[in-house]
């Protein structure tokens, strides 16, 4: 049976998901990364596929959408109706630091939040600590090692927006420790802990706060590459650890 925003039946998705935010982003991760390739949700043009990687582990890869409030409702529906036990982001980030450079890796071992989403949980003005799993950030970090990229570990911000009135706003969170933003994290990781499952957020540095310079669009694909690379070694070393075929 479907949920209201996802069309796959039960079964169709392998217990452990990487997530994109954009959908086309997904459908190329899917048939560049997996072979054996299923479609098996379009609702909103948000696609979800199940595949084969090149080891034969079954995972499978759904857009999120951009934001706390689209990837808080793919994520819940994936945790509560599908039996999907592990969410792996693979997105892009902003640096806040100096030494996180362009095309760097972060693996978000907790995420901040500026957003109104956590409201929902009516904490009394207590402030939850989202954290991502620590066994999918040792698999993260070896799978990134393995490839010759040192990653950064730490905290990350999930922000609301992106374009920002306060333009000194940032500086806040950095002064804090804070390394990068993107837009999703605190979402899933929240929705990980409420179910009992396990997410983690890895991302790639596509812009800075503190550099100047952009990427080459060479330079953008090949860290969207390295990126997925860790997030499908991450999520087969998941698998073989807990879901053996
Ligand atoms: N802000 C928010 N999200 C992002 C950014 C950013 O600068 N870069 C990539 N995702």
């Amino acid at each position: 049976m479907p949920t209201p925003h996802i069309e796959a039946q039960i079964g169709d998705f392998a217990p452990v998901v990487l997530m994109p935010g954009d959908p086309k982003r997904a459908d190329w991760i899917a048939h560049t990364f997996l072979h054996d390739v299923k479609q098996v949700t379009a609702v909103r043009g948000m696609l979800g596929f199940t595949g084969l990687t090149k080891n034969g582990i079954r995972v499978s890869v759904m857009a999120s959408g951009m934001g706390l409030p689209s990837i808080g409702i793919y994520s819940y529906e994936l945790f509560s109706h599908y039996g999907v036990e592990a969410i792996i982001r693979v997105g892009t980030c902003g640096a806040y630091q100096k030494d996180v450079k362009l095309r760097d890796i972060i693996i978000g071992q907790a995420a901040c939040t500026n957003s109104g989403w956590l409201h929902d949980y009516d904490l009394q003005g207590g402030i939850y600590s989202a954290i991502s799993d620590f066994e999918l950030i040792e698999h993260a970090v070896e799978a990134s090692r393995k490839l010759g990229k040192e990653p950064h570990v730490g905290n990350i911000l999930s922000s609301d927006t992106f374009y920002c009135v306060s333009a000194d706003l940032w500086k806040k969170w950095a002064d804090l420790g804070v390394k990068a933003v993107e837009m999703e994290a605190f979402a899933l990781y929240t929705n990980a802990a409420r179910f009992n499952k396990k997410a983690l957020a890895i991302c790639t540095v596509s812009d800075s706060f503190v550099a100047e310079g952009i990427l080459s669009s060479t330079e953008r694909q090949d860290g969207l590459i390295d990126m997925v690379n860790i997030g499908i070694a991450t999520a087969e070393a998941y698998m073989n650890k807990w879901h053996k075929q």
